[in-house]
């Protein structure tokens, strides 16, 4: 006999598209923050092209270009999905402007800085990117509609994550810069992730969601996300180690 849906919701939440409601929630959150952190990556990279002296040789223009399209794209996707989330749940609409101005605090820092950090969260995105297409923890439900979205974008951040290091390389950024960037941006991703998948966990709360449903899903979602993250910690020194491996 099939469960009544009733009981689905109280135990996987109202949107769980993602196999479980935190799991869902934690990539819905990633998904509010991608139009306006997708979109300083391309101002960055086209801010820099205008006044890159010297110009950047015709193949790295092309990569540029092409990381450009692929960029705005992802936004687009994004912003679609963000819409459905909010159509589906309208308290979700604040969470969703406050998402909207997470890259305000970035548009200070001088080029040299803003492209380190352009390098560092494609080197984030890379990262989760790449244990998408190898595990199926992050990415449970393959087949929904969300499901499909994620693993495209994860597989064109694989295919153009050596742009950003290529932009770095032929601008003279150092080490030390590239490393003070991959720290910062770590932090405001990591940040802005758990309090943003807080924020909709609170949204399905006043919608009805149990609390303490979501509180045993959030231990098993984070019990279950150690071996992923160990993997992606290994990764992650990659851009400090060999920045040239993170072009491959
Ligand atoms: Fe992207
Ligand atoms: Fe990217």
């Amino acid at each position: 006999m099939k469960p009544k849906p009733q009981i689905i919701a109280d135990r996987a939440g109202p949107h769980a598209w993602n196999g479980t409601s935190v799991r869902s929630r934690f990539f819905d959150a990633l998904s509010l923050l991608l139009p306006a952190g997708e979109q300083f990556l391309i101002d960055t990279l086209q801010s820099w092209r205008a006044a890159s002296e010297p110009p950047a040789d015709s193949e790295l223009s092309r990569e540029v270009d092409r990381f450009i399209r692929e960029e705005q794209a992802h936004r687009r996707a994004h912003a679609n999905y963000n819409a459905a989330l909010v159509a589906a749940l309208p308290s979700v609409q604040a969470v969703a402007e406050r998402a909207g101005r997470i890259a305000d605090d970035l548009t200070g820092f001088g080029m040299p800085m803003k492209l380190a950090l352009v390098a560092a969260f494609e080197h984030l995105t890379a990262v989760l990117a790449q244990e998408i297409e190898a595990h199926r923890f992050f990415i449970a439900e393959e087949n929904t509609r969300a499901g499909r979205l994620w693993k495209w974008h994860a597989r064109e951040e694989l295919g153009h994550r050596h742009v950003a290091v290529l932009v770095a390389r032929h601008a003279g950024l150092g080490r030390g810069v590239l490393t003070l960037a991959l720290l910062l941006a770590t932090g405001y991703l990591a940040g802005d992730l758990l309090r943003y998948t807080f924020a909709l966990c609170r949204c399905d709360v006043r919608a009805g969601t149990r609390r303490w449903a979501l509180l045993a899903d959030t231990a098993r979602f984070a019990f279950g996300a150690i071996p992923s993250l160990m993997r992606m910690t290994r990764h992650w020194f990659a851009l400090l180690l060999s920045p040239s491996r993170c072009t491959h």
